[in-house]
């Protein structure tokens, strides 16, 4: 399986606190933002990725992660040029897709909580059909929504309606199957003028393709969309952080616990921050690894 982070938002909903840099590299608490997606795909385990980002900050991103090497995983990078839509990214990535499925995930998405890496392990497996995944939300009218019939089966999609059909919001994970480069071929941008990935998984549910897996209430999405919300992600992890002594999204120590790089390579990681708690870290799980 192959994997896209979708990270090419101009982030102007944040300006001018993302004027300098893409929104996607601001901090949230401790870490880069995009920390969080790369350990959503490195915890599917999936090594191949794909970043894709506006023209203006694609050497920024490059700098923060190279090529990936450091911690065992391929990094590579493309560019969307206007936003023209989520699902765009898959006529983007098409030669990076090549034969594979595919997981995809946008750049602000954090997500959090028990069982999540047994979920994606599985689901990182799945090579056919799709997978979403759906989550209770308060305010169902901003995302895609996801409706049920009494068997739990996902019975419509609508993106942003204006009377959701229910509180089920799809988040900004999708895993596909290698058909979706061709799907995404056949959509027609929207009113908002953007491939709608709303409208992929139209493609899949009307196949009777598409699983729809429940993130419950104890699950943490996180929006970083807003002054406040990104405030309250930052602030969401280091509560877990400091309660725990376990980091949330340490790219570095995932690697190390999915066997992508060894535990001396995590060392002379540390060696890097040891000026901080960061690196303070790294060096002290090392041992429970
Ligand atoms: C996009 C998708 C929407 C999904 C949301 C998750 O919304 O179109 O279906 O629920 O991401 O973050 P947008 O960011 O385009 O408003």
């Amino acid at each position: 399986m192959k994997g896209i982070i979708l990270a090419a938002g101009a982030g102007s909903r944040l300006y001018p606190a993302s004027i300098p840099i893409s929104k996607i590299l601001l901090p949230v608490y401790d870490k880069p933002m995009i920390y969080y997606p790369i350990t959503t795909l490195l915890l599917a385990g999936i090594r191949d990725i794909l970043i894709i980002t506006n023209p203006y900050d694609i050497d920024n991103f490059k700098k923060v992660l190279g090529d990936g090497s450091q911690i065992g995983v391929k990094f590579s990078y493309a560019v969307q040029k206007i936003p023209r839509g989520i699902a765009e990214s898959f006529l983007i990535a098409e030669e990076f897709i090549e034969n594979s499925p595919v997981a995809l995930i946008l750049g602000d998405n954090i997500f959090h909580g028990f069982g999540f890496s047994s979920m994606l392990k599985e689901v990182g497996t799945r090579t056919k059909g799709a997978t979403v995944f759906g989550y209770q939300v308060q305010d169902p009218e901003r995302f895609g929504v996801v409706e049920f019939d009494k068997e739990n089966r996902a019975i419509s999609i609508e993106e942003k309606p204006k009377n959701p059909k229910s509180n089920y919001a799809v988040t900004g994970l999708y895993f596909y199957d290698n058909n979706v480069v061709q799907y995404a071929k056949t959509l027609k941008p929207s009113n908002r003028g953007e491939l709608e990935i709303t409208d992929l998984n139209k493609i899949y549910l009307e196949k009777n393709e598409l699983k729809v897996e429940i993130l419950g209430r104890g699950f943490a999405w996180l929006d970083t969309g807003t002054f406040e919300s990104l405030l309250q992600a930052s602030n969401f992890v280091q509560s877990m952080e400091i309660n725990t002594g376990m980091k949330i999204a340490s790219i570095e120590e995932v690697a190390c616990r999915m066997g992508y790089i060894s535990k001396e390579q995590l060392i002379s990681i540390s060696k890097k921050y040891k000026q901080n708690g960061y690196g303070r870290y790294l060096e002290k799980i090392v041992n429970t690894i």
